[in-house]
């Protein structure tokens, strides 16, 4: 029981004190000689930074100081009362502009446990830390990332401005354009605009110096691919095909289009590209063209469009006709039944011709759609809308190419069923009454219908007197 009390109590206030030391106490982090957050040297003059730790230390240095450099000293001691610590002291003599940037000093095992100060070395003739050549640094755009012209200089306060080419100049606004001497300009969210030549500016002494850079955006983004026929093509063996296939990109995006066709192989084909671009986006369109097609050119013609790593694709097949055609039969025989009252009723021959022919229908050898405004052509169908006995009667369908000189005729025939009906006033005798026996007596009933229907009569004997034909029912 006292046991594990204690245990508890120690393991308690153990984790305190660890936590204390590591967070507060001395030398959780290398501590540098300087409390300063930045520093401001002159060139050519000395400086020097001391750290301190409780393990072994290690230097970050600015990317401008060579790794190999006979400027640079770095004197390692075991230091403190106990000599249990370890001391660095890092010199730089003499300082040059390009020094300028964050010295770091850490522990070599625990890389994260840093202090760092921030070293300008100023130049009147340099004031910028990178000293441009005549080629202007490419600074790459990423969609959705703040944009960097890394324009740092060597002095804290120096006057920069961002120009685009050839004289627009842009102001610090500290939303969208923020300028920071250690980092240089950068824009938060790009736009088209800040594609370009780029320059940051600043004048010491009359004279002006200038950081420049090329930004560029890789682009890769296939917004749509259109190919202007899509499904299937029909031609005639001898004639053109000219395919369009159209892509749109992102502006700047660089694209490129491939098609593959039955004939590639023999190159068939000639390819013509053009690009355009609008206001926002880019157009590629490469067109396809076989000047006389052959039956060797019918298939499947694809259009492969890449853009960097994006990939589309669209295709069409195309149908080679030796030479025009029509084809007309009847689909259910030359005899076709419909129902009076029928909603609609549709003509519909088997009609399979190239190019697209001409139709006209003809009832009764005029034409269907002038004698009744129930009569329509949909396609090459004609439609009777409220079908009604008249409507029975000899069709015919005219089908022509006149280009080609093709021409087919096919006739049908309609009939239109009706059910048959009693007319019941028809039914005439004499009023029932009282006829002679033995004398002659006639009975007529009309009926009326399509098939004619068959009459069938039927007699019921009288009913005995006295029932009443009420009951009878
Ligand atoms: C620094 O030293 C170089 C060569 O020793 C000299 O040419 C230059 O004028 C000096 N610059 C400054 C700012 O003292
Ligand atoms: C497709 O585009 C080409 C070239 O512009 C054109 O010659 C051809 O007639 C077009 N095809 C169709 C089906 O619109
Ligand atoms: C291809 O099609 C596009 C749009 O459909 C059109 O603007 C362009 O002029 C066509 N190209 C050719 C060469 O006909
Ligand atoms: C295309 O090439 C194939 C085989 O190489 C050949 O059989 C065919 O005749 C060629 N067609 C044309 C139109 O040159
Ligand atoms: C042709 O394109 C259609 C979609 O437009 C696609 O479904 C089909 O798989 C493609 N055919 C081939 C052979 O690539
Ligand atoms: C088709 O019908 C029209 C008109 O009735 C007639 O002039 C023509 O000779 C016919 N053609 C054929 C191929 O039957």
């Amino acid at each position: 029981m006292f046991d594990i009390l204690f245990v508890m109590i120690f393991g308690l206030s153990g984790r305190v004190l660890t936590k204390d030391t590591d967070t507060k106490g001395r030398f959780s982090s290398p501590v540098l000689d300087v409390t300063e957050k930045q520093l401001i040297i002159e060139r050519n003059q000395t400086f020097q930074l001391n750290c301190r730790g409780r393990w072994e230390l290690h230097w970050v240095l600015p990317s401008g100081v060579p790794k190999v450099y006979h400027g640079t000293q770095i004197e390692e001691t075991q230091c403190g009362k106990k000599n249990n610590q370890y001391c660095s002291r890092l010199t730089i003599s003499p300082a040059l502009a390009q020094h300028t940037g964050s010295y770091r000093c850490r522990y070599r095992q625990k890389q994260r446990k840093q202090a760092s100060v921030y070293v300008y070395i100023t130049d009147s003739q340099r004031p910028f830390v990178k000293v441009q050549s005549e080629i202007p640094d490419v600074v790459y755009m990423k969609e959705g990332e703040p944009l960097v012209f890394p324009c740092r200089v060597t002095n804290p306060d120096a006057k920069v401005s961002l120009v685009k080419f050839p004289f627009h100049r842009l102001a610090p606004d500290y939303r969208n354009i923020i300028w920071n001497s250690r980092h240089g300009f950068t824009i938060r969210s790009p736009t088209f605009f800040y594609i370009g030549l780029f320059s940051c500016e600043t004048i010491v002494n009359e004279v002006k110096y200038s950081n420049k850079f090329l930004t560029h955006r890789p682009v890769n983004k296939i917004l749509d691919v259109y190919l202007n026929s899509t499904g299937l093509v029909h031609t005639l063996q001898g004639q053109m095909l000219a395919l369009n296939c159209t892509v749109t990109a992102e502006w700047n995006a660089r694209v490129s289009i491939s098609w593959t066709y039955p004939q590639k192989a023999n190159g068939s084909a000639t390819i013509i590209r053009r690009i355009s671009r609008s206001r926002t986006n880019m157009l590629f369109y490469s067109v396809l063209t076989v000047p006389r097609l052959s039956k060797a050119d019918r298939g499947l013609y694809k259009c492969h469009v890449t853009s960097g790593p994006s990939k589309r694709e669209t295709n069409t097949t195309v149908i080679v006709y030796d030479q025009p055609f029509i084809r007309l039969k009847h689909r259910d025989g030359p005899v076709v039944q419909a129902s009076a009252g029928q909603k609609s009723f549709r003509l519909t021959p088997k009609l399979s011709a190239f190019p697209a022919p001409e139709v006209i229908w003809l009832k009764d050898g005029m034409v269907a759609a002038e004698r009744c405004s129930r009569y329509h052509v949909d396609g090459f169908s004609l439609v009777i809308r409220d079908v009604a006995e008249e409507d029975a009667g000899i069709y015919t369908i005219l089908t022509g190419i006149q280009q080609y000189g093709l021409y087919q005729n096919l006739t049908l025939m309609l009939v239109v069923n009706v059910k048959p009906q009693i007319g019941e006033k028809t039914v005439s005798s004499q009023q029932p009454g009282i006829v002679q026996r033995g004398s002659r007596q006639a009975l007529h009933c009309t009926s009326h219908g399509v098939p004619p229907p068959q009459i069938q009569w039927l007699w019921h004997p009288c009913p005995p007197k006295g029932l009443s034909p009420a009951r009878l029912a």
